[in-house]
């Protein structure tokens, strides 16, 4: 089985999210089960630069009205090969992947992920460049939405599959866009590319892609109809006889915390008590009182609404005041960086936030959080509430998306549900937030009790072999 996983990020090259953890383990754990992948990403500075000096050039690709670009390959240290487009005025620039800065999107992201989706479908025709022809095209998100539809406009080739990672961002531009990227006009309409007057790249690739997936069963039901179906929810639930949800896995090499490098002591579920060195290292690290008994609250996320966690500064002070401690790793959206910086100047040696991004201290909040918080209002799978039950740090969490699916909630008393790895909340409320925290910290105080629900979460499977053999079910139904 031959199978073409086209991508705008992937670990360890290039990440703003969790696409690019799924993007960097999936193919490796398709590979793993036999399938013959091969990665196909934008050629930017990093991917260039930190793939090594193995380049070769496969082909020219003369794509007007695309700038001209070359495919070039290589293979990653794990073994995976990987296809990138060499495009410099596309793609070697300095600023963020998608955006100039914070807020504000790059002009011609339409050419840039428009070329992108325009090589894959190449890739997936006969009239390849590359002597390998893939028996599947699997996208990813809006900015490879637009292959399945090159594919339409182009007399068809492999069969794709589309998997949403999040409804929420959705590719749209103006209509003069059909025209940068070479698609015909006759796309433009309501069972094609239009989109309330203007072009989606994710409602094309929702339209003309074969098959879809999304990354939790929760959130496959939860985008079929309002809020959550961001405007899709009728496409999505006209299509869902052709959507799956399949959870992601984490990649269990990276997180692990009997291997972890970033960890000034590494432990397992037989040698709890060293994950205090950790807290110790995260108290130290952010300024806060190297208090062991403190029950200390760990978040490492995107800044943003939907993350949920201004309804953690909403409802946080009282708990500070009464000894709770806060770690906070994240970075977005202005108001909330500063709301988060003014809770760490109010209560000293009680809150502390680092800004920006940074992958090991991230895994030191992991480790060295108590229990770790995701409010958020949506979480097409999350990952980080897997790290943490990876880490022995039960997670406080809302019900929707690959939350609900991956988190087995403590119920009302200290002990009461066996197997729990965490506490569930439903409505995205501040009180509702509060009440599960207090569970939590309740719960905390129960040495013996809170030892089981670490262990629970330690000895859940949250590997991707068991994803990969689904996915590779789902390819064999389309080949
Ligand atoms: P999303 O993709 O919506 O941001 P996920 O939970 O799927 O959410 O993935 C987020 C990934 O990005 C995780 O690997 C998380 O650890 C990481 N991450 C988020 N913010 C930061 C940060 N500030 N520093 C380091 N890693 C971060
Ligand atoms: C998106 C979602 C996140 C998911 C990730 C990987 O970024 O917001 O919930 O885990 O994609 O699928």
């Amino acid at each position: 089985m031959k199978i073409l996983f086209a991508t705008s990020e992937a670990v360890p090259l290039v990440k703003t999210g969790g696409l690019a953890d799924v993007s960097g383990a999936l193919p490796l754990a398709l590979r793993r089960e036999g399938a013959d992948v091969r990665l196909l990403m934008p050629g930017y500075r990093s991917v260039l630069t930190g793939a090594g000096d193995g380049w070769e050039t496969v082909a020219d690709l003369a794509l007007p009205p695309f700038p001209p670009a070359r495919l070039l390959a290589t293979t990653l240290p794990g073994g995976l090969p990987l296809l990138a487009i060499e495009c410099p005025p596309l793609f070697d620039r300095e600023g963020g992947l998608y955006q100039r800065r914070a807020g504000e999107d790059w002009p011609d992201n339409d050419i840039r992920f428009g070329l992108l989706s325009r090589v894959a479908a190449l890739l997936a025709q006969e009239s390849s460049p590359l002597g390998w022809r893939p028996d599947l095209l699997h996208c990813n998100d809006w900015q490879t939405g637009l292959a399945p539809a090159f594919l339409a406009a182009s007399g068809g080739g492999a069969p794709t599959l589309l998997t949403i990672h999040n409804l929420a961002f959705q590719g749209i531009f103006q209509t003069g866009t059909l025209a940068r990227v070479g698609l015909p006009w006759d796309l433009y309409r309501v069972d094609g590319v239009e989109y309330y007057g203007n072009i989606s790249f994710l409602k094309a690739g929702i339209q003309f892609a074969t098959r879809l997936t999304t990354v939790s069963p929760t959130y496959a039901r939860e985008i079929q109809s309002e809020p959550l179906g961001f405007g899709l929810q009728g496409l999505l639930a006209w299509r869902s006889r052709d959507l799956t949800g399949i959870l992601n896995g984490i990649d269990e090499q990276t997180w692990d915390p009997a291997r972890d490098p970033h960890l000034p002591r590494r432990y397992d579920a037989t040698s709890l008590p060293r994950k205090e060195a950790s807290k110790r290292a995260l108290q130290v690290a952010l300024g806060l009182d190297a208090d062991p008994k403190a029950p200390l609250l760990g978040a490492v996320s995107r800044l943003t609404h939907q993350k949920g966690l201004d309804l953690l500064i909403a409802c946080i002070e009282p708990l500070l005041e009464s000894g709770l401690q806060l770690a906070v790793l994240g970075s977005g959206e202005p108001e909330l960086e500063s709301a988060f910086t003014g809770l760490a100047q109010r209560y000293p040696g009680r809150a502390g936030v680092r800004l920006g991004f940074d992958e090991a201290f991230s895994h030191l909040v992991e480790a060295g959080a108590d229990f770790f918080v995701m409010p958020s209002r949506f979480e097409p799978c999350g990952l980080n509430q897997m790290y943490s039950q990876r880490y022995g740090t039960p997670v406080v969490a809302r019900t929707t998306g690959g939350l609900a699916d991956s988190i087995t909630d403590a119920g009302a008393g200290p002990g009461t549900v066996p197997d729990a790895t965490g506490f569930l909340f439903r409505d995205p409320t501040p009180e509702a937030l509060a009440e599960a925290l207090d569970r939590a910290v309740g719960a905390f105080a129960h040495r013996r009790v809170w030892r089981r629900m670490q262990r629970a979460g330690m000895a859940r499977d949250f590997s991707w072999d068991a994803a990969a053999r689904t996915y590779l079910e789902l390819y064999r139904s389309l080949v």
